[in-house]
């Protein structure tokens, strides 16, 4: 007996071993952590329970058959993050570089097909040179066996991918299809195919870490939510950041009671939006002295920043936040910053975490590169989101709702269960200069009468109470009792149930 156990004990320090000491330290020296280590930080102390640390791959080409290592290059299992369970896997990259074989990819399924039974998130650590090149069409098959359940999982499951390393070639796939990538900055990479391969079909010559580094990532393409410094920064970040999900699409996110009270005043929100309407001001310090401790999980910062997208809490309840930006591009709804937005509004859909949208929007960017590049059909995926989604949706026009983009945003016609405004809102088909400039035309070399009608446009339309007059708003409030309002508002949407038609999908503009 106590042979069989020292042999167990054998297997385990050498499958913790995974490619071996020069290897780790290569990692090390890297500034990476190991799979191992990752885990430890991410999971509470002492909750890893892993599965399949004895599975080895069945590749038998390329002198493959002596070339074993038990666990195949992820570790993979479960374990608890501020006690609430979680799957993870965490490729090896001192294992053949962590790439993908049939093995890893078959330990990888099945903590999904396990966190799909059960209802509990997967966090993917991904360190990867990619598809198992010795393995050819297995290690392919085994892409697409992740890639299924990605989809399937999708709205059931949050999904995260933290990228550790280098994730290339179809391996950037499973992460696209998750709901949130995060990156490490200089150690992490994404990238369809790799700077040979574009030197050689497109005649660019560009660095892995300008093609596909965090920064490219989060602030040109908008594939990943954010960057963080080093690996121990990102777990810990990532630690935070799921405490705001629920475990799946049937439970609520978790309630985190903090000592911030839901009737707090904020007096200074009062001189916030300045008088002129064309000067900016900053939404984010309207969001941080809304909710709760002034603590605001924003993701995307620093791509499409005409919009504002993350997570906070009221009251203790996770909500996510939608905000115009005035100081980009004045706020204008583009196409980058629809679908940012509109992404991330199927997500607190789909996982059961209303809505708070702050509005200032003076319309949707005019020109013709936004023509050109499918504005029709990009904007419209933020108003879809918008009109599908049957999350508690409390709506708040700071300053301009102007045009179609005053519809997109939350506004009543989409099932906005409250909507306020501020009393100096202005919701109107567009702006008064504009709009002076269209009906009266004919008076265009006149600047008197023109400045004349401009000041009758802005007293009959420049409000909030035309809008209020219809119902559209259900109160204009002062700016000091937004929390209070909202906090208000929440309470009284707890229990909501709406239902949208049955059907198989919706068709959203892709
Ligand atoms: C098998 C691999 C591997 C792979 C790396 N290794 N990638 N083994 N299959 N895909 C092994 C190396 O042989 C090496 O083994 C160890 O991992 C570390 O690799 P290094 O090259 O020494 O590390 P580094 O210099 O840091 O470079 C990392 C790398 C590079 C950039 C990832 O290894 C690389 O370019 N690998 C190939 C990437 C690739 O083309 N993958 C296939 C993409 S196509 P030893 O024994 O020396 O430690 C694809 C299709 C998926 O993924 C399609 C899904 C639909």
């Amino acid at each position: 007996m106590h042979d069989i156990q020292q042999m167990l004990e054998e297997k385990r320090a050498k499958a913790r071993l995974g490619g071996g000491q020069k290897r780790i330290d290569a990692q090390h020296a890297k500034g990476k952590l190991t799979a191992r280590e990752r885990l430890e930080l991410l999971l509470d102390e002492g909750t890893f329970e892993e599965w399949d640390m004895f599975v080895e791959h069945r590749c038998v080409e390329f002198g493959m058959a002596d070339q074993k290592i038990p666990g195949d290059g992820v570790v993979t299992g479960y374990g608890m993050i501020n006690g609430r369970l979680v799957f993870v896997y965490s490729q090896d990259f001192t294992v053949f570089g962590g790439a993908l074989s049939e093995s890893h990819a078959e330990k990888i399924c099945k903590v999904m097909d396990q966190a799909m039974k059960v209802g509990a998130p997967v966090i993917g650590l991904n360190d990867s040179g990619g598809a198992r090149i010795q393995e050819g069409v297995a290690s392919l098959g085994g892409y697409a066996e992740v890639f299924q359940r990605n989809a399937m999982a999708s709205g059931v499951i949050p999904q995260i991918s933290m990228i550790m390393g280098p994730s290339a070639g179809g391996a950037v796939y499973s992460p696209a299809m998750t709901d949130f990538i995060f990156m490490v900055k200089d150690s992490s990479y994404m990238f369809v195919t790799g700077p040979e391969v574009v030197k050689t079909v497109t005649h660019e010559e560009v660095s892995a870490e300008e093609l596909g580094g965090a920064s490219t990532h989060t602030t040109k393409s908008g594939v990943a939510d954010l960057a963080f410094e080093n690996d121990v920064e990102a777990l810990l970040m990532l630690r935070r950041f799921f405490n705001y999900l629920p475990l799946n699409n049937r439970e609520r996110a978790p309630h985190r009671p903090n000592g911030d009270p839901a009737a707090r005043l904020d007096h200074s929100l009062d001189t916030l939006v300045p008088d002129n309407p064309n000067k900016p001001y900053d939404i984010k310090e309207l969001i941080g002295k809304v909710v709760d401790d002034g603590d605001f999980f924003e993701l995307q910062p620093d791509y499409a920043a005409n919009i504002v997208i993350g997570m906070a809490r009221m009251e203790g309840q996770t909500v996510g936040i939608v905000a115009n930006n005035p100081l980009v591009l004045a706020g204008c709804l583009d196409i980058k910053s629809s679908i940012k937005a509109a992404r991330f509004v199927r997500f607190c859909d789909a996982f059961n975490i209303p809505v708070i949208t702050f509005v200032d929007v003076p319309g949707f960017m005019p020109g013709t590169s936004q023509e050109y590049g499918g504005i029709i059909k990009h904007g419209a995926k933020l108003l879809y989101a918008y009109a599908e989604c049957t999350v508690p949706k409390v709506t708040v026009i700071t300053r301009k709702a102007y045009g179609g983009a005053y519809d997109v945003m939350a506004s009543k016609h989409l099932r906005g269960d409250v909507n306020f405004a501020w009393p100096n809102a202005e919701i109107a088909v567009m702006g008064a200069k504009g709009a002076v400039e269209i009906i009266f035309r004919e008076d265009k070399g006149d600047p008197a009468k023109l400045a004349a009608k401009e000041a009758e446009y802005k007293a009959r339309f420049a409000n909030p109470f035309v809008a209020g007059s219809r119902g559209f708003i259900d109160d204009v409030i002062q700016p000091h009792e937004t929390r209070k309002r909202i906090c208000r508002s929440l309470t009284m949407l707890k229990d909501k149930k709406v239902e949208n038609p049955w059907r198989k999908h919706g068709n959203i503009p892709l």
